[in-house]
């Protein structure tokens, strides 16, 4: 069995993941072996946000193995921009094609969307602020390709770590890792959420969190450098107080271990300089295509093998709503707010959809 829908990527077992990494590693070398496997399947690619590497390369991966694509990358040419709601977009979506891959603006919009895909499979493609698995599947790919470990490891984070989807993924993702460390680099407004950082120290992983490139750089074997998310603050004025806070550029770079690897999900603005670039332990162009390659694994076991949802955690009965205004629950009226408890802490409870925590 797999899953049926990737929300999170803790929704993969680590089984799953060794399963997508191995066939990832024999589609590289085997390419023809899969051509034809998703022939005859249509992958609808709708992103109501802005993407390059994510969308095509799900269309690209699609295309490899065999299968069609529709889509939008605009939701301006779709009839989400004469008013309808996501889940009639996806209703009928979902009689259309085979698989699905969102990306959506507000948090928890994959999850709602997964809610109204009976047969059909969904990828969550990126939601607000939130999560985006397949770029962790990317990193961890990245990651394993390079090192040759995903284990004994000490990962920096560096730049926009309250926005950053892909760092949240990705610090979720290394949590089920043996013997990592965390350096987290990023000015005060733009630290970890708690959430994750009590997740983190629940489950016994040193954290350290500093201001400074230059004093984490040494330590680190991997060093995840982000954007500074315009999009996704409020005010001009306060992105201004923020952007270009880090610049990773050569002088930096040597004080770093010989085999640090330079890793960013990409688009990057000026928080790495071009003349990092050409360095081997700059391999953010390679993590890119080896994005491809995980999404085909991905596709090729969603489609090809038998499926199961992944199960709801066990909701708590209280007529409470999400306050995060980037909740889709807040914009989408018709969901009906659901909330769970932190196993380890059942007096945190927190929202199904964007797991904001709440104390009580
Ligand atoms: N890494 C990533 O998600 O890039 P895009 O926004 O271009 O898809």
């Amino acid at each position: 069995m797999f899953i049926r829908h990737l929300v999170d990527f803790n929704d993969l077992s680590l089984a799953e993941w060794d399963i997508l990494f191995d066939t990832a590693r024999d589609i590289m070398d085997n390419p023809s072996k899969y051509m034809k496997s998703c022939e005859g399947r249509i992958m609808a690619t709708l992103f109501f946000e802005p993407s390059t590497r994510t969308m095509f390369s799900f269309q690209s991966a699609m295309l490899r193995l065999g299968g069609q694509i529709i889509g939008f990358s605009e939701p301006k040419n779709s009839s989400v921009s004469k008013g309808e709601v996501l889940k009639d977009t996806i209703k009928v979506i979902s009689g259309y094609a085979d698989i699905i891959t969102i990306r959506h603006p507000l948090e928890g919009a994959a999850f709602a969307a997964a809610q109204e895909c009976k047969d059909t499979a969904l990828i969550n493609a990126g939601d607000g602020g939130h999560l985006h698995p397949t770029q962790t599947l990317t990193d961890l790919t990245t990651i394993r390709m390079e090192k040759g470990r995903t284990d004994d490891l000490t990962i920096g984070m560096c730049g926009d770590l309250i926005n950053g989807r892909t760092v949240h993924s990705l610090i979720k993702a290394m949590s089920h890792f043996k013997n990592i460390k965390f350096y987290f680099i990023s000015p005060a407004n733009l630290k970890v959420p708690q959430r994750l950082l009590s997740m983190l120290a629940r489950k016994g992983y040193e954290y350290t969190e500093t201001e400074s490139l230059e004093e984490a750089i040494p330590h680190l074997d991997i060093l995840y450098m982000t954007r500074i998310q315009r999009e996704r603050f409020t005010s001009e004025e306060e992105y201004n107080r923020s952007k270009g806070i880090y610049v990773l550029n050569r002088e930096k770079l040597a004080s770093a271990k010989p085999d640090m690897l330079v890793m960013h999900p990409l688009p990057r603005v000026d928080e790495i300089s071009h003349d990092v670039d050409d360095d081997e332990r700059a391999v953010y162009f390679k993590q890119a295509r080896y994005g491809m390659y995980i999404r085909m694994a991905l596709i090729y076991h969603m489609l090809n093998s038998p499926t199961e949802n992944v199960p709801l955690p066990k909701l708590t009965d209280t007529d409470a709503y999400c306050d995060n205004p980037r909740c889709i629950t807040n914009h989408e009226h018709y969901l009906k707010p659901m909330f769970a408890r932190v196993k380890s802490h059942p007096d945190i409870r927190y929202c199904v959809y964007c797991e904001k925590q709440y104390k009580n």
